[in-house]
């Protein structure tokens, strides 16, 4: 398949990460459908993408016309079969093995044999997606970082079966979407959660024993490391269930005693305090 033939995407999982990415594949020209299991949510990620062109038009790099035409690109629906349609199928569901391994099971069978599958995974081996399907060598990891219409990279994770043709075709894509790809080897938590996850759960163990409060420690990153948000900002930004996923995934995949999620995130995440999407985490938010 070469970039020309991708024409319409799919997305599946309409959350934090879902939404962002439908809107620059929308932006960028693509025929986009979000699917989501609940129709309530697919709602929610449309109200969220508005209002993205709306900060985009309203700092003038984006006219009204554009905005609705890119809107009118994209369709939502809870029907997952409309995947068989697109020629690139990305998961951007929960950070959960077994769910993406059925997800991605019932995509193969449903799909024709050329559809690219891509997960925007967090942390999950590539390797072990791709093996729930048929097509281990158009399976690729497709990782963008939150907020997707502002953050510029893309991690590009190669499975153990991931053909060269598919690589070189979504790093070509990659970069029609404004992005930089970045290669990036199959371990767990790849490079950015490798390194930005530690930091973030160091700040939680520092919170739970008092070394600082919530404020204290996002000023001190903000101000003494030049960090555009402190650590328990980015963990609320993220999601705390998000995070947590991540943590467990490198604590038991590398099985270094270092990655041990802090029990103050684990007891947050059982309480629902999931950051800005459920308006609780370290801090509080009004949606
Ligand atoms: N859509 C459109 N525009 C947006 C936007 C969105 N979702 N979010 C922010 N913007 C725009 C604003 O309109 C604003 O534009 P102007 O400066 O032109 O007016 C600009 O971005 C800056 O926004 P703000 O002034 O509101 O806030 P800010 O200066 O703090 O920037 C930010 C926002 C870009 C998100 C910045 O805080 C930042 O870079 N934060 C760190 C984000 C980060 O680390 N992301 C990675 C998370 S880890 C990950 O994604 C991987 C994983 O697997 C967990
Ligand atoms: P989220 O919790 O905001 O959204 C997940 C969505 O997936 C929900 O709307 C849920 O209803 C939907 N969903 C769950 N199971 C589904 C299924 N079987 N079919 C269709 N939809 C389903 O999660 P998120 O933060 O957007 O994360 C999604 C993926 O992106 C995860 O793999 C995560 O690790 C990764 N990721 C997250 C971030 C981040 O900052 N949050 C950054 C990069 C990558």
């Amino acid at each position: 398949m070469n970039l020309q033939d991708i024409k319409k995407v799919t997305v599946i999982g309409s959350g934090t990460m879902g939404n962002g990415i439908a809107q620059v594949f929308a932006a960028t020209g693509y025929d986009v459908t979000l699917v989501d299991i609940r129709q309530d949510f697919l709602d929610r990620a449309i109200t969220t993408i508005t209002k993205s062109f709306d900060r985009i038009v309203k700092k003038a790099a984006m006219s009204e016309e554009d905005k609705s035409a890119a809107l009118g690109r994209i369709k939502a629906t809870t029907d997952l079969d409309v995947a068989k349609q697109s020629q690139l199928v990305i998961e951007a569901i929960v950070e959960d093995l077994p769910v993406k391994l059925e997800l991605w099971k019932k995509l193969d069978s449903l799909c024709p044999a050329e559809t690219i599958f891509a997960s925007n995974t967090s942390s999950l081996p590539i390797t072990q997606l791709a093996a729930a399907t048929r097509r281990a060598d158009k399976f690729i990891g497709m990782h963008f970082m939150n907020p997707v219409p502002m953050m510029k990279l893309i991690e590009l994770i190669r499975g153990i079966a991931t053909s060269d043709a598919t690589f070189g075709l979504i790093k070509e894509l990659s970069v029609k979407l404004g992005k930089t790809p970045v290669e990036v080897n199959d371990y767990p938590g790849f490079i950015a959660n490798r390194i930005l996850m530690p930091m973030i759960n160091e700040a939680i163990y520092a919170h739970m024993e008092g070394v600082g409060t919530v404020e204290a420690i996002d000023e001190v990153m903000k101000l003494g490391m030049g960090h555009p948000m402190g650590p328990l900002t980015l963990a609320d930004f993220i999601g705390l269930d998000v995070c947590l996923a991540i943590l467990e995934v490198m604590h038991e995949g590398l099985g270094d005693p270092k990655y041990r999620p802090c029990p103050l995130l684990r007891k947050m995440v059982q309480a629902g305090y999931l950051g800005r999407k459920t308006g609780r985490g370290f801090y509080t938010y009004q949606s």
